[in-house]
């Protein structure tokens, strides 16, 4: 069966054309400062990291609690895999809901005092997945302009009239509300924004919300494990749990696994269940990433004093940043970003760090506006007080260098 003909519209010519294509839109994101490359890192994630064959100090990933590499997840997962197997081998509504997924659900439900709780693959498929069950044509969502791209996206996909709040900006909001009658309304926003580690005013947002009779969905991604006394959020540490219909939390971050849960009420869980396509037309995770997950939760209610030292670390790195005359926000969460400006400026401050044995990379739009490039800070429990320190002295000299 021919694809073209003789005129270079054949099967190769076409693979030759597209490849040409994609060449040029790489140059011109590389001529842009924004072009992104992968490093390898070998061995386990953990304080120091071996990236590219070299020993350095990790001030990057999410890995908030340290329990990526805890031998108490490894073994949890190592059981899961020689009772459970290797696979979740179909969608939970086939045959994946298995018992690893069953008992993580309850634990969650139980961490977050809400009725019920569903695994999803990932946060990503989590806030797809939510917001599409939750809402369609005659309804509309109000979503913060810094939210996570998981929560836009699943904005675009529900076909839901979208209306982009000013950041963390509740008056705008209630203007909105106000302007936008709808079947349903429904309110989303990241509890701690990932970029740039402020919180979201739950408070208020929960309070205009029950005056305009809409729901409130948030995204505990950055604050499962980090906020409240027993870790389950910033929701609850607030005392605000009770009153929020939809609360999402990874299981990636700082729960050192991978996947996701939506925890709510029983009627909430049951309509994702059968209506999220995100978690009905995917494969359920593999039960060995869920039992590490599980272990997670319970080290991350028991462990207070990890959330002492991943606080304490955040502290320290803020406060010797800001006594060397960096310009840094004020601390809400244990991400420290240090606003940069160009892309080629963030990319040249991370390349003098990572010269010295720091890691953090350039974080560039699209992932944050134009103009805002930035290194994103996130000190870990298990970083020494030596380590931040050093990470400080890094951080402030390549930042000077930089910008002087
Ligand atoms: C705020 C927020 N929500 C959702 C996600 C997506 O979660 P996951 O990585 O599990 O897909 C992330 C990060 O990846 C995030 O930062």
């Amino acid at each position: 069966m021919t694809t073209g003909g003789s005129d270079g519209t054949g099967g190769e010519a076409m693979v030759a054309r597209l490849d040409a294509e994609l060449r040029i839109e790489l140059a011109d994101l590389e001529a842009r400062a924004l072009l992104r490359r992968r490093r390898r890192v070998d061995g386990t994630q953990g304080p120091r990291i071996e990236l590219d064959g070299r020993r350095v100090l990790c001030l990057s990933s999410n890995n908030y609690l340290g329990l990526a590499d805890d031998p108490r997840l490894i073994e949890a997962a190592g059981a899961a895999l020689l009772a459970q197997g290797a696979s979740g081998a179909s969608s939970p509504l086939i045959s994946g809901h298995m018992a690893a997924h069953a008992e993580l659900e309850e634990l969650a439900a139980e961490w977050l005092g809400s009725e019920a709780a569903v695994v999803f693959g990932s946060g990503y498929h989590a806030n797809i997945g939510t917001i599409g069950a939750l809402t369609g044509p005659n309804d509309a969502v109000f979503s913060d302009v810094l939210n996570h791209a998981s929560l836009i996206d699943g904005c675009r996909l529900s076909r839901a009239t979208v209306r982009i709040f000013r950041h963390r900006d509740v008056d705008h909001l209630d203007e909105l509300l106000r302007a936008t009658p709808a079947r349903r309304r429904l309110i989303v926003t990241d509890s701690i924004f990932s970029m740039d580690g402020d919180a979201a005013p739950l408070d208020e947002i929960v309070e205009l919300a029950e005056r305009n009779g809409a729901h409130v969905m948030i995204d505990e991604a950055h604050a499962v494990g980090v906020f409240g006394d027993d870790g389950s959020g910033l929701a609850n540490a607030l005392g605000l749990g009770a009153r929020i219909a939809i609360r999402m939390g990874t299981l990636g971050k700082g729960l050192g696994s991978y996947g996701a849960f939506v925890a709510g009420s029983r009627a909430l869980i049951d309509v994702l269940v059968n209506r999220a396509r995100a978690y009905v037309f995917s494969t359920a995770l593999p039960p060995a990433v869920v039992a590490a997950a599980t272990a997670a939760i319970g080290i991350a209610r028991a462990e207070r004093e990890r959330r002492a030292r991943l606080w304490a670390n955040a502290r320290a790195l803020h406060g010797a940043l800001r006594a060397a005359g960096l310009r840094v926000e004020p601390l809400s969460s244990p991400i420290v970003p240090l606003i940069l400006g160009s892309a080629e400026r963030a990319l040249a401050v991370s390349a003098r760090m990572l010269e010295a044995g720091v890691f953090s990379p350039a974080i560039r739009p699209p992932t944050v506006p134009e103009g805002t490039a930035r290194i994103r800070l996130t000190p870990l429990a298990t970083h020494s007080s030596e380590e931040i320190a050093t990470a400080a002295r890094v951080i402030v000299e390549a930042a000077r260098e930089i910008i002087d």
